[in-house]
């Protein structure tokens, strides 16, 4: 049972948990229509203290297709945060007026911490620094599960920022769930994937390398990530890494015939955009499905019901 639950990290819901999701995923986009008033006379707070185009477009609009409503800001100097209040007084006063809060913060942690305020409204961490950003895995999964038939077996190259790529931390905790499935960590020295998620991972799982070109024939995902500019201590040092992989038409010909190339999006220049026409590039409809799976999460953690009553 999903509802009242809050989702910090992909880990603190089970597979079985995950797959209820996919399925209402599934039934939304077969039947748009049949959820359009699911959510009705409920309200999401939309708390963006980073920037965020796709996760809060893509919030805002799941609710809305819902039949529900919005509040919150997306600048919190236009909040009482500027005035200094506290995380847990925002959050016991934004409790007062809705039902379900998204937040994305800078700061590893703050979503967690923000969770134990809360007493009756779910909160769904929309990233929090370069730590966990599940609801992102949850389209991730949906992508795969569309283009790939299931989450089994694929041998899946991340490519790029893995040392603070929050996407890329909580895609790799969340599919090393799922039988058979090989990594190839593909990243400058300088950003490697960090221990701690290393250490979760069984050997002979994943493999590591700098090269792209080497390893791009043998995957069956390639995710690709944009180095983390507002991560780095020194902007020289980003400079120097930002552009270290750029995907173009060639390195795409060494790739299989049904590879499929994600990317959570922004990109900036790691995929050329003569790339985009390619069958195999599939990041746009990526962010579309981010639409659907967050209306199937935000039914879910709501607990609301069908015509006939039913918990949907
Ligand atoms: C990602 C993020 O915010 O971590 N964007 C997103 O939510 N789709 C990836 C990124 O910013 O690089």
């Amino acid at each position: 049972m999903l509802k009242g639950r809050h989702l910090i990290e992909p880990n603190d819901f089970s597979l079985d948990e995950i797959e209820s999701i996919m399925q209402l995923a599934d039934n939304i986009i077969a039947n748009p229509e049949g959820y359009s008033m699911v959510c009705k006379g409920k309200l999401l707070a939309s708390l963006f203290y980073e920037p965020s185009t796709r996760t809060r477009f893509s919030f805002e609009a799941a609710m809305l297709r819902l039949g529900g409503e919005i509040i919150g800001f997306d600048d919190p100097n236009n909040s009482s945060v500027s005035k200094g209040e506290s995380l847990g007084d925002t959050i016991r006063t934004i409790e007062c007026y809705s039902d379900i809060a998204v937040i994305r913060h800078p700061r590893e942690g703050t979503a967690r911490l923000v969770s134990k305020f809360a007493k009756n409204m779910p909160i769904i961490n929309a990233g929090d620094g370069g730590h966990e950003h599940p609801t992102q895995t949850l389209t991730d999964l949906l992508t795969i599960r569309k283009f790939k038939g299931g989450y089994d077996n694929h041998v899946v190259g991340v490519c790029g920022d893995l040392l603070f790529g929050r996407t890329i931390h909580s895609l790799v905790k969340m599919l090393s769930r799922y039988q058979g499935v090989k990594f190839v960590f593909i990243s400058p020295k300088e950003l490697q994937m960090p221990e701690n998620i290393l250490n979760l991972l069984n050997d002979g799982i994943y493999k590591e390398t700098t090269n792209l070109d080497e390893v791009i024939g043998d995957l069956d995902i390639l995710y690709m990530s944009r180095v983390q500019r507002e991560r780095f201590v020194s902007e020289e040092e980003y400079l120097r890494l930002k552009d270290y992989y750029v995907l173009d038409k060639k390195k795409m010909k060494s790739a299989k015939k049904d590879m499929i190339v994600m990317h959570p999006l922004p990109r900036v220049n790691e995929i050329a955009t003569e790339v985009d026409d390619d069958p195999r590039a599939v990041y746009f409809t990526q962010a579309k499905y981010g639409m659907y799976v967050r209306m199937a999460l935000i039914a879910k953690l709501l607990g609301v019901e069908d015509k006939n009553d039913k918990c949907i």
